[in-house]
């Protein structure tokens, strides 16, 4: 979704402020603006619809400029025209924001009173004339914002220029993060680290209802009362070459198959012989797990699915209770919290602002305590949380989520584990089928020639079911949202036995239907459900193992290599990712840029 990069620097900045702005290109976006000081401080601003790349033609305009910001555009009110595009300008002050201003129409009807013309139909405009409506008031910029955001209900990260206060980016968050970057004689303001870690590893977070101050060679913090706040600098992990295409085509691919080095990777430094290793969950955590009756969790997206497995996995192994709850929904719930509950956030992000909001109401209800599961080190949910459990998958770059959705599960078998503890020989069993995870990923990515094959068939097709049964159930969930996302053919995701509640009315010769039909106990009674289908001449497409594939010799079998039942989830996903890639690619969508989609999604 939107991003915001900015630099005030000694020297030319016109080329990296593109650069960065490619950097956020990642989270989503429809058009991108930049605005600096130009020749004797009067503002100048570059804007175009489309890809970024668009902005190329006019960036002589910015020659020579030291400061700047810049801004990538999700459309969420106004249609991404070039008008609605950021930054907006009023008078000397020029902004940038991301969010959403909920007043903004109260806003707006008064500043029109005060004479003020409105040139977009954003929500962020009143922005840029409140900080102007206050500047002529005060003539002081901190000031000026610091009113503007007295007034503003809603979320905002938003950065600020003004002509008459030349050298200087002023900026002011609550909801929606920024990051400041340290560095010599060059400062940076941005939504992430991403395009920062290109210049220094030095940053700063700033909090809720905090401003900022920044020129080359100073960053000033501070709050509502104007009191200078001294906030610690600090070092970045991220490595800025994780995000190269490293001889792939696209990010998805790429992601697709460093999913057995991270979890390997994870194996390595977590799993000890027969157990979890102590405390990975941070200082005194395997006490707290101990004791834990129930389990909250709360995600969006693939993220959720991600939970739902692990429900099924923690409450099929131990005695504790979870539920699994989607955080738009979550916020706005009556909660019943009884003793000894953990809440869970799971994102890959750490900025989706609905599971922010959902830890930001936990945080107020009697939980034992917070855990945040999350791929992104330095971001707003692993900030705020309790405890935090880093994946370090890497950056996903790909707007589709697939290494993180498998970190994550791996992430929750070893909560699973260590739940398990409790009960004699689990965790023993669980650790040794948790080392198998690794070499059968090896012989999924085998299987990518004949996934490509079976992808022709996907490809005219309008319409999709995924069927699943128990912790399948979900990875037929993840594998249909793989499907709509990127290949844009309706998908929908049913339990297997729920079929002939309705379902099965869709079914005839015409409707592709895939089952994952892991060997397990429940593998009888999907077969049963897929009878039904295949006497409706429904195309079947059955993920399973070589066993069951004998007997199914007349549908479309994906043979999956036999596996522990408690790995399923993750090995079955990968081929579903694959299958999803390769529908998309034939269907020549935008893989890692799938229409209308963001990779951070930091509205609510
Ligand atoms: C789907 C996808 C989304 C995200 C969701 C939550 O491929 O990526 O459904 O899972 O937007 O995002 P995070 O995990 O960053 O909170």
């Amino acid at each position: 979704m939107c991003g915001i990069f900015g630099i005030s620097s000694t020297k030319p900045i016109s080329n990296q402020l593109i650069k960065g702005l490619s950097k956020l290109e990642y989270r989503g976006y429809d058009s991108a603006g930049i605005s600096g000081h130009g020749i004797k401080n009067q503002l100048v601003t570059i804007k175009a619809t489309g890809p970024i790349k668009n902005l190329n033609s006019k960036l002589y305009k910015l020659q020579g400029i030291t400061t700047g910001i810049s801004h990538t555009r999700w459309a969420t009110h106004g249609q991404p025209t070039l008008k609605n595009t950021h930054p907006h300008l009023s008078g000397d002050i020029c902004t940038v924001h991301n969010g959403i201003i909920e007043n903004y129409m109260d806003l707006k009807s008064y500043l029109k009173k005060k004479s003020f013309v409105f040139k977009s139909d954003t929500d962020s405009e009143v922005i840029c004339h409140l900080i102007n409506y206050y500047f002529s008031k005060s003539a002081n910029m901190q000031s000026a914002i610091i009113s503007t955001a007295n007034s503003l209900e809603g979320s905002y990260a938003l950065a600020a220029i003004n002509a008459q206060t030349p050298h200087t980016i002023y900026s002011a968050c609550k909801g929606s993060p920024i990051i400041l970057g340290k560095d010599v004689s060059s400062n940076y303001i941005s939504s992430d680290m991403t395009p920062i870690v290109d210049h220094t590893k030095n940053y700063i977070p700033m909090d809720d209802n905090e401003f900022s101050e920044i020129s080359s060679s100073d960053i000033k913090i501070f709050n509502k009362n104007k009191r200078v706040l001294s906030k610690p600098t600090k070092v970045s992990k991220i490595n800025k070459n994780q995000a190269s295409l490293m001889g792939h085509k696209h990010f998805m691919h790429k992601e697709i198959y460093e999913q057995k080095a991270i979890i390997e990777d994870m194996i390595n430094r977590y799993v000890g012989k027969n157990k979890i290793l102590p405390n990975i969950f941070g200082h005194s955590t395997d006490k707290l797990l101990e004791d834990i009756k129930h389990i909250h969790f709360v995600a969006c997206g693939t993220s959720y699915h991600a939970s739902l497995v692990a429900k099924d996995w923690i409450e099929q192994f131990t005695t504790v209770t979870c539920t699994a709850e989607v955080a738009s929904e979550y916020k706005y719930k009556k909660i019943n919290v009884l003793p000894d509950t953990l809440f869970v956030s799971i994102s890959q992000s750490g900025e989706t602002a609905d599971t922010i909001s959902s830890l930001k109401k936990a945080l107020k209800l009697k939980y034992t305590n917070t855990l945040a599961i999350c791929n992104v080190a330095e971001s707003t949910l692993t900030r705020l949380s309790g405890m935090n459990f880093l994946m370090n998958a890497g950056p996903e770059i790909s707007v589709a989520s697939t290494k993180a959705f498998t970190s994550q599960l791996f992430t929750l078998l070893l909560l699973t584990a260590i739940i398990s503890r409790r009960y004699d020989n689990t965790e023993k069993r669980m650790v040794q089928d948790i080392r198998k995870i690794g070499k059968k990923i090896e012989e999924l990515y085998e299987m990518e020639p004949e996934i490509k094959k079976i992808s022709t068939k996907f490809k005219n097709k309008e319409h999709t079911l995924f069927l699943g049964k128990g912790a399948s159930y979900p990875i037929a969930l993840e594998a249909a949202l793989k499907l709509k996302e990127i290949s844009y053919i309706h998908a929908s995701a049913y339990h297997s036995g729920e079929l002939k509640h309705g379902p099965l009315a869709l079914v005839d010769r015409r409707m592709p239907v895939v089952c994952f039909l892991p060997d397990n106990h429940l593998a009888r009674l999907v077969l049963s459900n897929l009878a039904e289908v295949e006497a409706r001449q429904g195309q079947t497409f059955i993920f399973t193992n070589k066993k069951i594939a004998k007997n199914k010799k007349q549908v479309k079998v994906i043979k999956m290599p036999d596996c522990p039942d408690l790995i399923v989830p993750i090995l079955y996903i990968i081929p579903a990712q694959l299958l999803s890639y390769h529908v998309a690619i034939k269907k020549k969508t935008d893989v890692d840029k799938p229409r209308n989609l963001a990779k951070s999604v930091t509205v609510e």
